[in-house]
């Protein structure tokens, strides 16, 4: 099998369900499970942690390159290790969330991770999912998925999400975050987010994960 018939590439906005979806959808098919969110999650909270000028493009460049990057699925969920550190939970913290656009905006830093993506996929068959790996990581995927879902469903599903982990949550205030990370992720100058010609677009707003689940492994079989 060639590179483009072994990767499945979803793509969408944040609360789409990507992750969830994407994880079991790997699980079904026999594949790796690429989170490429994890990794710019990663590099920011690696630049945090040794304190880099995140307006210095050339450091933020260097120290995703110096990065030593484990992801591992395990029995017990994903587990994210840096420079050998868990930093499982320190990724989705909100300050790494909303600090992640000073790195995804930086084009060597998009480099470095697409490269690491790309090796990743040409190992073994591969769903991936992230914002541009129908566009950019895996242009040649023979399936490709843009998961969609309206503002307010995915506001409530990140709120259900912060509330079991026992988050407080400002419903107003974390609607109006991912829409300001939506139009961040479409807008930006490298890779913006967007619908890739060949990708078939679901909406999740009305449907369950299981649903969203069956219906992407339906259209892998088909196109793979
Ligand atoms: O999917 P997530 O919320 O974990 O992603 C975190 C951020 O990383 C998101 O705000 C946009 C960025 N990202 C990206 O620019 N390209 C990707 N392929 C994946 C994520």
């Amino acid at each position: 099998m060639s590179e483009a018939t072994q990767i499945v590439a979803i793509d969408g906005p944040a609360g789409a369900g990507k992750s969830t979806v994407a994880r079991r959808v790997a699980q079904q098919l026999g594949f790796a499970f690429l989170d490429t969110g994890a990794m710019y999650r990663a590099a920011t909270w690696r630049a945090l942690k040794h304190a880099v000028d995140l307006d210095d493009p050339q450091t933020l460049a260097a120290s995703t390159e110096a990065m030593n990057l484990v992801i591992e699925e395990t029995p017990e969920g994903q587990r994210v290790l840096v420079d050998d550190e868990d930093v499982t939970q320190a990724i989705r913290t909100p300050e790494v969330t909303r600090l992640i656009f000073k790195l995804d905006q930086n084009s060597a830093v998009r480099r470095t991770l697409v490269e690491l993506q790309r090796r990743f996929g040409e190992r073994q068959p591969t769903v991936a999912e992230g914002r541009d790996i129908g566009t950019v990581v895996f242009p040649k995927a023979k399936c490709k998925i843009y998961l969609d879902a309206s503002l307010e469903c995915r506001t409530r599903r990140r709120a259900d999400d912060l509330e079991k982990a026992g988050r407080p949550v400002d419903l107003d205030r974390l609607r109006d975050e991912i829409h300001e990370r939506d139009e961040k992720s479409r807008n930006r100058a490298d890779s913006p987010l967007r619908r890739a010609d060949d990708a078939l677009l679901v909406d999740t707003s009305d449907l369950s994960i299981d649903q969203v689940v069956t219906t992407l492994e339906r259209l892998a079989r088909e196109r793979l």
